[in-house]
Order: structure tokens, then C-alpha cells, then sequence
């Protein structure tokens, strides 16, 4: 913007010259609106003196005209000149902050805040000049910066995402792991915080487990009386016919205790003496079925009898753990009836 306001000043054309040929009419000093100026330098003006009128610095003319003339009334002309503060341009918001003002007008002020976890780098307020700029740029706005994160003994973070350099912004956060046996005793997570610090890391601690306890029916693979550190593993067996229920390996967990022990579980025989069962889909004598054995969890099924319908049907029953409830429907045959007319026992007949 150019220095537009300085030079229009006073000009008083003709003054000596008119003075006394026009004896008697002459103009006080010009009352003026705000803002206008005139360099004056008598209380007196012959008529016919001009005045050229300007504006105050950090204000800009509008309308005019921008002289008067003092008549031979001993008056001066009428002027609908006025002066308005000049205008800034409204002022931006820097990224990453906040801008706060009233007003854009010549002597108002503009002041800039960052959001948190940012910096101002630059002047926190603006003053609109006489010349419509601000007195200064907005500020910048930069990143708090923290160190890397600090490192437990024994442990590591893992940042959310990738950096490079030695410095991380604020707000970049991670997770914090420890090498086995040891296990993260705190808070796993971090972040670089607003004031440019990282949060307090965890501690790494050993974490151990207690020797495993051996299972009934069963054996493990590691019998020794030691302690055993975090994620270590043994595995479990069960000895003959026993079938293991659970897990077949324990691990040690970061609590220091063990996840839970398998169980072997133990077969059944199928406590009838004269009979056919139905096992693994096929119809097997009891006298065939030898070893007399199912494994935990197995069904097999007897026959019972539909007296009133006269017809047979199979009912199932589980293994569990050793126990196999023989139904109350059935009836064991006698021996004579089993030996001699074993084609009407209940597996033999029609199938209900
Ligand atoms: C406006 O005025 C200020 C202070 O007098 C000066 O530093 C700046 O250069 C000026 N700007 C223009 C565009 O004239
Ligand atoms: C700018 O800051 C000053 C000093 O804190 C305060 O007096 C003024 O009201 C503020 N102006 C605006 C527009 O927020
Ligand atoms: C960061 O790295 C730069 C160069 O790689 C080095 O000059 C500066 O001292 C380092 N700062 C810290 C805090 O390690």
C-alpha cells in the first residue's frame, strides 16, 4: 500500500495577495469531522483562501471534496468529506492454532494461540498500522517434539507407527514389551505428552512359575523340582486306556501361575453279562466284545424292551470318567433264556 495520506496538506493560494483587497470578510479556523486534518497555521483567512483537507494517518478519505474555499461571506465551503480507518486484511488462522479478533480496523488487535501439544513460534498478537498490514505474520505453530521413548531393562516398545530421527511429536504413543521370562509390570503403553515428555515406562520383572504338579493317571515330560520362567511349556500324557481331557501342554503365564492341567479321564466296561450292544455303528455280542472296554466319552448303546409294542430298541448311553449307567429299561436275560432263545431278546426282534 503506498503512503497515500502525507502529501495533500495546506495550500493557501493567493492569501497574501487577497488580503487587502477584500477588507473586512474573513474565515475563523474550519470546524472539521473527526479524523480530517489541515495544516493550519493562522486563526484568520482572507476569502478566497483555499484549504485542502486530508486524513489522519491509518484513515482513508471517502467523498469529497478535499478543499473548501473561505467565500466573501466569511464562510467556508461545505465539504461531505469523510475519513474512515483503513481496513487489514482479516487475519488467518495458522494451522495447528487458533486466531482471536474484534475487528480488522486500523489500531485493532489480533492474537494467535496453538493447540495443545504445539508451540508458537512467532508473535502472539498483531496490531492492524496505518497502512492496512499487520505489524507482524501470524505465528507458526510447530509440534511438540520428545525425546525417544525411554526403554525399561529387559524391554522394548513397539511405536504406533514408524518414525525416523531421534525425536518423536507429541501425541505419538507405544506399546511397551519385555523379553521373556520377564513380563511388563506397570503400564504398557506410553506417549509423548504435551509439556514434551514421555510418560513413566513400566518396569520389566522376572516372572516364574512353581514346579508343575504331576496328574493322576497321567505323566509329564519335565519332572525336574525347578522353577520354570514365563512362556515355558511342558507337556502332558495319560497312561493306558486313560484319555486326557484338556489341554495336552501347560504354559507358564505372566501371572506366575500355570494355564490348567489337563485330566485323565478313565474307561468304562459295560457292565452287562448276556447281551448285544451297539458300538462304533456295529451290533457286537458281549461275549465277543473283549477287551470288555470304551474310552471315556464313548456311546454305546443297549437294547430294551417296548413290552407293549413288542419291539426292540437301542438306548445310548456315555463314558464318562469310569461311569457307564446301564438304563433301568434294561432287563438282563437268564441264562436259560439267553442260551436257548436268544433270537427273542430285544436286540433280536423288530425295531420299535
Ligand atoms: C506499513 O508500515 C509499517 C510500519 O511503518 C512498515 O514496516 C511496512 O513496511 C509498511 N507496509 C507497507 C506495505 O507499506
Ligand atoms: C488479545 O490479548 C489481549 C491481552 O491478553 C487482550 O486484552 C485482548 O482482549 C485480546 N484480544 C482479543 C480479540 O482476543
Ligand atoms: C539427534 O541426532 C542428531 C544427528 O543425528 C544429533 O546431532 C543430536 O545430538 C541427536 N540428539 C539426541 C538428543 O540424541
Amino acid at each position: 500500500m503506498a503512503r497515500e495520506l502525507v502529501p495533500l496538506l495546506l495550500f493557501q493560494s493567493a492569501l497574501l495577495a487577497s488580503v487587502s483587497s477584500q477588507q473586512g470578510t474573513a474565515c475563523d479556523r474550519p470546524n472539521l469531522g473527526p479524523n480530517i486534518v489541515v495544516d493550519l497555521l493562522q486563526r484568520y483567512f482572507q476569502s478566497g483562501a483555499e484549504l485542502f483537507l486530508s486524513c489522519r494517518q491509518g484513515y482513508s478519505p471517502l467523498s469529497g471534496p478535499s478543499s473548501i474555499v473561505c467565500n466573501n461571506r466569511g464562510e467556508w465551503t461545505k465539504t461531505n468529506l469523510k475519513c474512515i480507518p483503513k481496513r487489514c486484511p482479516y487475519p488467518d488462522e495458522p494451522p495447528n492454532g487458533y486466531v482471536f479478533y474484534e475487528d480488522n480496523l486500523y489500531q485493532s488487535t489480533t492474537n494467535y494461540t496453538c493447540h495443545q501439544g504445539y508451540v508458537l513460534h512467532g508473535v502472539s498478537s498483531a496490531e492492524c498500522l496505518h497502512n492496512g498490514t499487520w505489524s507482524a505474520p501470524p505465528p507458526e505453530c510447530k509440534s511438540v517434539q520428545c525425546d525417544l521413548a525411554p526403554i525399561p531393562r529387559f524391554g522394548m516398545i513397539v511405536y504406533d507407527k514408524i518414525i525416523s530421527g531421534n525425536t518423536t511429536e507429541y501425541g505419538l504413543g507405544g506399546t511397551y514389551k519385555c523379553i521373556p521370562p520377564y513380563v511388563v509390570t506397570g503400564n504398557a503403553r506410553g506417549e509423548c505428552t504435551a509439556d514434551g515428555t514421555w510418560t513413566e515406562p513400566p518396569e520389566c520383572r522376572p516372572v516364574t512359575c512353581p514346579p508343575p504338579q504331576p496328574i493322576r493317571n497321567g505323566y509329564m515330560s519335565d519332572t525336574s523340582q525347578r522353577e520354570f520362567a514365563f512362556t515355558e511349556a511342558i507337556k502332558y500324557g495319560c497312561n493306558g486306556d486313560y484319555t486326557i481331557d484338556g489341554s495336552l501342554e501347560i504354559v507358564c503365564q505372566d501371572t506366575g501361575e500355570w494355564s490348567p492341567q489337563p485330566v485323565c479321564m478313565a474307561p468304562c466296561t459295560v457292565g452287562i453279562q448276556r447281551g448285544r450292544i451297539l458300538y462304533n455303528g456295529r451290533k457286537i455280542w458281549i461275549a465277543d466284545f473283549t477287551p470288555n472296554r470304551v474310552y471315556h466319552r464313548d456311546i454305546v448303546s443297549v437294547y430294551c424292551m417296548n413290552e407293549a409294542r413288542k419291539c426292540g430298541y437301542a438306548v445310548p448311553i456315555q463314558c464318562i470318567n469310569g461311569k457307564l449307567k446301564i438304563p433301568e429299561c434294561y432287563e438282563e436275560p437268564g441264562k436259560l433264556h439267553y442260551d436257548l432263545r436268544s433270537g427273542s431278546l430285544p436286540s433280536e426282534i423288530k425295531q420299535c
